[in-house]
């Protein structure tokens, strides 16, 4: 049996990409007579552009544990996809017709939601494509998990933990900024890890009078420190009725420099207690992917060959409580998977007195 497999990675890297790469690979080489592994870099701009290698086996090899990916990455927006630009390229077009070049006999996609439905637009244009799940953000539906989330849980959790010591030393009030523009699970997670006072999700709009309360309340009493892990997308309840251009512009016309400075500023005036603002940004989603995300990389790599082996085209691989599975790219596509307001990690945060400010 003969398989010529591309892979890509695209969109925004996370720990846990190289590791599914290697995955698929050594499954790959593993279940056929004859493997042929084209790696197209920087995701679809390489496919648009005609930007591939060759893979050897040797380059499969001591990349477990390595961040990043090794193929490069981009972010080619879906809504660009059908758009031709000034460079006049039908970008379409022009991946069906590289990935007819290259003679595959299905393409490897690893990415989150916009890779996700640029997967599912290519499959529906008639090409083999396989997807497989990555994001910090943990926003794809139809499964459990992500891989790179967990180890940005981690990271995140270490971030609070070495705050939390030095806000308790000095009585402050921290605000921890963590990625997550719309999805708020990794701020969720890393809050319950870390013990955060006040959580503030995207999916929950908060009012910064109630989270004043509760560091005002914590000010006065025997901890005269908070916590507070906002996920960058956070928004207060005013800013939750408007359109995302309107709420933009308001917040540019108000110097708006990140959530978690704008939090600290009105806490500090509400409260009268000294707060900051700590920002860590990318280093969520930089270094080593943790043991879980190198397991659970690994096991989604080995489907997908699985699924090429067997010729099941058009799907992405999941988790499904314990089980790997795999879901239609069509259903999974475009639909993403937000903080239910009343998911049970939400009512067991706030069963242990974690205020949301809603
Ligand atoms: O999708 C992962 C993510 O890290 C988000 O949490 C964040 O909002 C975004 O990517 C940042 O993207 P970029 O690295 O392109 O600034």
């Amino acid at each position: 049996m003969k398989r010529r497999i591309g892979l890509l990675t695209a969109g925004g890297d996370c720990p846990g990409l190289n590791a599914a790469i290697r995955g698929v690979a050594r499954a790959a080489y593993e279940m056929f007579d004859e493997t042929e592994i084209v790696g197209i870099h920087d995701g679809y701009r390489g496919l648009i552009e005609g930007d591939w290698q060759e893979m050897k086996r040797e380059q499969f090899s001591g990349i477990l544990t390595l961040g990043g990916t090794i193929l490069g990455t981009s972010r080619t927006p879906f809504r660009n996809m059908r758009l031709i630009e000034d460079d006049n390229v039908d970008k379409v077009w022009a991946m069906k017709k590289n990935y007819e070049k290259l003679k595959l006999d299905c393409l490897v996609t690893l990415g989150g939601n916009g890779t996700h439905k640029t997967a599912n637009l290519l499959s529906e244009e008639g090409l083999n494509i396989i997807g497989l799940p990555k994001t910090i953000d943990n926003d794809i539906y139809g499964t459990d998990f992500t891989f790179g989330f967990h180890t940005a849980v981690d990271i995140a959790t270490e971030v609070i933990d070495r705050i939390h010591t030095t806000a308790a030393s000095h009585g402050r009030c921290m605000v921890i900024e963590i990625m997550g523009n719309k999805a708020g699970w990794l701020t969720l997670y890393s809050g319950l890890a870390g013990g955060a006072d006040v959580v503030l999700l995207p999916e929950i709009p908060y009012d910064i009078e109630k989270v004043a309360e509760t560091v005002e309340k914590r000010a006065k009493g025997s901890k005269p420190f908070s916590i507070v892990a906002v996920a960058e997308g956070a928004m207060d309840k005013k800013e939750a009725k408007m359109k995302r251009r309107e709420r933009d512009a308001l917040r540019q016309e108000n110097g708006f420099s990140g959530i978690a400075n704008r939090v600290a500023k009105e806490l500090s005036q509400l409260v009268g207690v000294e707060a900051r603002a700590v920002v860590p940004g990318h280093m969520q989603r930089g270094g080593s992917p943790s043991a879980y995300d190198r397991v659970l990389s690994t096991q989604f790599g080995v489907h997908a060959a699985e699924l090429i082996r067997d010729k099941e085209y058009g799907y992405t691989v999941a988790l499904s409580g314990n089980q790997v599975i795999h879901n239609k790219l069509s259903d999974i596509a475009g639909v993403p998977k937000l903080v239910p307001p009343d998911h049970q990690m939400v009512a067991l945060a706030r069963n242990i007195g974690i205020t949301f400010g809603d």
